[in-house]
């Protein structure tokens, strides 16, 4: 039996490479060379892979998201009735996403925008400190991601708060969920966070009702799916200052077109879905974990949940 592999081409050999030194055994097969597709029994694809391809494989019993959303793979057709989905729940993955949530809330708490317009101007001038303990912090999505987010952002001393669909307990977060939850934190976040799941229920969610319920000049990041913002919505609010700034890691649709008005608008700082890149080596061991398990019949790690959406 083999696994099907099939991701950007650049990453191919590094997933295959890193799949055999975990066990040499395993028969890998690069997509589209799938050979004869009765010996498919596992397939781990990137999250452009057509799901329709897929029922191809009379025999597979497993799909492996190789990242974190797997809202491409969920969207119809979805994956072939009765396989399940895991997807990928990475350290790495998640410290890198972290990373960039802090590299933003820093950059909009410390007034980097406009120190680099001074400096563009060379003008030595200093603007009044910012104080940590008053900068509101408002994070969409409480999973693995939202919560060590949050978990670094109340180590460097802001007042962090949590919305999810369900309630939920972390030290030092301030919890809110349901509809209600979602208006009372956005009415006192000044930097809203979003690393929520794309779903049915969360498409949208960042729209001029919500944008509106911000306190005026909050800054918004965005490391999550490019789905979650009503972007004609976020540029309206951008240009009347009801937001001061964006930073975007994604965007729809990606990449972005060359005309798009986020390229050169001066209040948001993209980047090109690089927010947290996943690393073979560190993603791979859980994936052999999960075929091992198949194979043997056991439970699987990680599994998506279909009803909830992620
Ligand atoms: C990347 O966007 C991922 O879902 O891991």
């Amino acid at each position: 039996m083999a696994v099907l592999l099939s991701t950007k081409a650049s990453a191919m050999e590094a997933w295959r490479d890193a799949l055999l030194a975990l066990d040499p055994g395993l028969e890998i097969r690069l997509f589209p060379d799938a050979g004869d597709p009765a010996e498919i029994e596992a397939a781990v694809v990137w999250t452009s892979h057509d799901m329709a391809e897929l029922r191809r494989y009379p025999n597979l019993r497993l799909i492996v998201s190789m990242g974190a959303g797997v809202d491409h793979l969920l969207r119809p057709p979805g994956p072939p009735p009765g396989i399940p989905v895991a997807r990928l729940v990475d350290q790495r993955l998640t410290q890198g996403m972290s990373e960039w949530v802090l590299l933003n809330v820093l950059r909009f708490h410390r007034q980097d925008p406009e120190y680099r317009a001074l400096q563009a101007a060379r003008r030595w001038h200093e603007l009044p400190a910012p104080e940590t303990a008053a900068r509101r912090i408002g994070i969409l999505g409480r999973g693995e991601l939202g919560a060590d987010a949050a978990r670094h952002l109340v180590a460097l001393g802001f007042p962090v708060m949590g919305w999810s669909r369900r309630p939920k307990q972390q030290e030092g977060v301030e919890g809110f969920h349901g509809p209600e939850g979602l208006d009372a934190m956005l009415r006192r976040t000044d930097i809203l966070v979003c690393l929520l799941p794309l779903t049915p229920d969360t498409r949208s969610v960042v729209n001029a009702r919500t944008l509106g319920l911000l306190p005026r000049g909050s800054f918004l990041v965005n490391g999550a799916r490019g789905g979650h913002v009503v972007q004609p919505d976020l540029l309206t609010a951008l240009e009347s200052g009801q937001i001061a700034g964006a930073a975007l890691d994604v965007v729809e649709p990606e990449p972005l077109p060359p005309d798009h008005p986020f390229w050169s608008h001066p209040a948001v700082a993209l980047t090109p879905h690089a927010a947290s890149i996943t690393i073979p080596e560190s993603a791979t061991p859980q994936v052999v974990e999960n075929l091992r398990r198949a194979r043997e019949g056991r439970e699987l790690i990680n599994l998506v949940d279909f009803s909830a959406g992620y």
